[in-house]
């Protein structure tokens, strides 16, 4: 019987913490931060997930055996190795394989180099080449900062003078800090988006059903990029055809080029994909799992997610029959009034009762004894059903029983 802690306070956290809850392998389950809905079924406590120190001395303190270290900050900064070195068993890449993530350079040369089907693309370390080279490109087209900027360092763009203004915030302005220090300028692919998580033991893969976000605020897909508003698996837009293509073409050339470049990942691989008329590409790398994807796909999770985790860092993986049910995964995020822009905390929260569906908690917390919003993303409303309808009627049936000033979600998820 193991310790766990899980590094985190998000919902994906939480839905981290709700499949290790129900592993019959753990005597205690910790979470740092955490939050109000973890705080339910883990001993929460609050640290920076920075603070590497402060977490081994709490690790030390209760005696923890195993540590999930899930958000990508974290990760980028060498949680991981810090723990290791300690002799910490710890769940997740190092800061050499999270580059996947961390840098968009980084992982495009990766893909080259290993002939992995991705976007046509330029990296520029200098304002003025780049713009030489937007003189003569063809429109749409796509600007990305290097570095981990929030979510937010991508920037789609329509003509010659949204791409220039585009370098003169990043690079001239450094609306994302250093992480737009270099930036690449990339062909725009047009097809259907899809996300493939995966474990990886640094020499196996084990694909998770596929899922689909929806990034955006608005019903039909409108206003502001956010970090997600709901998403659902597996995605329909991911054939068996597909499935086959990606294994042979993009996962098993991804973990054979790590190992080759001498960076052993363990952990969990998050690819995304555009399926375009010339084949599965990669758009991005994340090195992580994806939120909130993960509250769509993690309850359909069939295995013991202690096992997997174990094997992951032992280099086992190939010795687990990782198992999901072959249902519908779908989670609708309720978020604060003026996410993503202007996010007013504190309101108080009223909640109902809910029937077959599992509430995640992402931004909430404990003030006064009442429980309060906390963040952009508030809920994640989750279930499971037999197929994508049921799935909707369950969550959205009985959404409007958690009750905040303000809140809103999208009325659309599952709706492709
Ligand atoms: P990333 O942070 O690289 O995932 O980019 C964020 C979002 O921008 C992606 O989920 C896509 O919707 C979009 N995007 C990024 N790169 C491209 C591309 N080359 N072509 C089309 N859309 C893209
Ligand atoms: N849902 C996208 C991400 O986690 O990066």
């Amino acid at each position: 019987m193991k310790n766990v802690l899980v590094i985190g306070g998000g919902g994906r956290e939480h839905a981290v913490c709700y499949a290790l809850s129900k592993s019959n392998k753990i005597n205690k389950l910790f979470c740092v931060p955490g939050n109000a809905g973890i705080a339910q079924i883990a001993t929460c406590k609050s640290l920076s997930v920075f603070d590497f120190d402060g977490v081994y001395e709490y690790i030390k303190e209760q005696n923890i055996d195993l540590v999930f270290v899930t958000p990508d900050d974290p990760l980028a900064k060498g949680m991981v190795d810090y723990l290791a070195q300690r002799g910490v068993r710890a769940f997740g890449p190092t800061a050499a394989a999270a580059r996947l993530e961390s840098s968009k350079a980084f992982s495009k040369e990766f893909m080259i180099r290993h002939g992995i089907p991705t976007a046509k693309s330029e990296i520029f370390d200098c304002a003025t080449n780049a713009k030489e080279y937007l003189l003569g490109a063809e429109y749409p087209i796509v600007i990305k900062s290097d570095g981990l900027a929030l979510g937010k360092g991508v920037i789609i763009c329509a003509d010659k003078a949204e791409a220039m203004q585009a370098i003169d915030d990043i690079m001239v302005n450094k609306a994302f800090g250093d992480a737009g220090n270099r930036v690449l300028i990339e062909e725009f692919l047009v097809g259907r988006e899809v996300t493939v998580m995966a474990f990886c033991d640094g020499t196996h893969i084990s694909i998770m059903p596929s899922s689909q976000d929806h990034k955006r605020a608005f019903d039909g897909d409108k206003g502001l990029n956010t970090g997600g508003m709901g998403a659902f698996a597996p995605s329909p837009y991911f054939t068996k055809a597909h499935c086959d293509e990606f294994m042979q073409r993009v996962a098993l050339p991804t973990v054979s080029g790590l190992k080759s470049d001498g960076i052993e990942f363990k952990g969990v691989i998050y690819f995304g994909l555009m399926m375009t008329d010339k084949g599965v590409k990669v758009i991005e790398y994340n090195s992580r799992l994806g939120d909130p994807e993960t509250e769509a796909v993690l309850p359909l999770l069939k295995t013991d997610l202690v096992d997997i985790v174990e094997a992951c860092i032992d280099g086992t993986l190939d010795k687990v029959e990782v198992e999901w049910q072959d249902k519908v995964g779908f989670t609708v995020v309720i978020a604060s009034g003026g996410y993503p822009s202007n996010v007013v905390k504190g309101y108080e929260i009223t909640i109902g009762n809910l029937d077959g569906v599992i509430l995640f908690h992402a931004g909430t917390a404990i003030k006064d004894g009442k429980l309060v919003t906390n963040g952009g993303r508030v809920f994640q409303l989750s279930c499971i059903a037999d197929d994508m309808e049921s799935a909707r009627k369950l969550v959205y049936g009985q959404i409007d029983k958690i009750k905040f000033k303000d809140c809103r979600y999208r009325t659309d998820i599952g709706r492709v």
